[in-house]
């Protein structure tokens, strides 16, 4: 298994799927369950500032997020919200939902058998959050932690805004992204940090496949799988 944290643009999410193709490893995106619950609390219209209508709501709702790292989807109450969790109004009450003990309790719980799920018919997986290495799966063989200058994480941001039809001014999207980060690494509990045993990566300057490089020599080392299997045409090819 590999745990991958760090915050919003450090490319996390392409890497992490990237990875688990490569390993032959399932895939979660723990960061989608906490937007399930957000959607859910922002459709029911609870204040979500208001953590014990937030908690009593999320221990209401079903929760189902894909684990296949081509198209993991997501589903609240059985229909699919894969588009609607990725809304400006999803980004920006995730923070303080995902700070609520009781919701973090319910979806750690969730991911766990998740993961032994995957694990047990599957082999491998990977796992992208906040607190992987840290909370939810601190026996994890491999942690990584990704980092990025916050110019690069903004600038990250504001092309995935863009190809979603979304348009913002660069420094709106900069204080977006600090706001986020400031409020996931700040909160009382499970703030997002990286573990003592995580190894950091660094993807200013990097392209999304010297990262996979990186990695793969890293899940090799662990003895992980098969071993990093490179794609045909792949930039990396050695
Ligand atoms: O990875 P993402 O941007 O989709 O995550 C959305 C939010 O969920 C993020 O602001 C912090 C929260 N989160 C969390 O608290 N713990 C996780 N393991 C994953 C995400």
């Amino acid at each position: 298994m590999v745990a991958m944290d760090g915050p919003s643009g450090t490319g996390k999410t392409t890497v992490a799927r990237k990875l688990a193709e490569r390993l032959s490893a399932g895939y979660l995106d723990t960061g989608s369950m906490y937007r399930v619950v957000t959607l859910a609390v922002l459709r029911a219209g609870i204040d979500p500032a208001d953590a014990a209508a937030v908690a009593a709501l999320a221990r209401g709702v079903t929760v189902e997020v894909g684990t296949g790292p081509d198209r993991p989807g997501a589903a609240l109450d059985g229909a699919d919200v894969s588009a609607a969790i990725r809304g400006d109004d999803v980004n920006h009450a995730v923070s303080p939902v995902s700070a609520v003990p009781e919701v973090r309790e319910l979806l750690v719980a969730q991911q766990r058998r998740i993961i032994d799920q995957v694990l047990a018919e599957v082999g491998g997986i990977v796992v992208e959050g906040r607190d992987i290495g840290t909370v939810v799966a601190p026996d994890a063989p491999l942690k990584i932690f990704l980092t990025a200058s916050a110019e690069v994480r903004a600038a990250r941001r504001g092309a995935q805004d863009s190809t979603a039809g979304r348009t913002a001014a660069p420094e709106d999207v900069r204080a977006a992204v600090d706001r986020r980060d400031r409020l996931d690494s700040s909160r009382a509990v499970s703030p997002l940090r990286a573990a003592e045993d995580a190894v950091r990566v660094d993807t200013s300057e990097l392209k999304i496949d010297q990262v996979l490089v990186a990695l793969c020599e890293l899940a090799s080392q662990r003895g992980m799988l098969s071993g990093c299997v490179q794609p045909v045409g792949s930039e990396a090819r050695p």
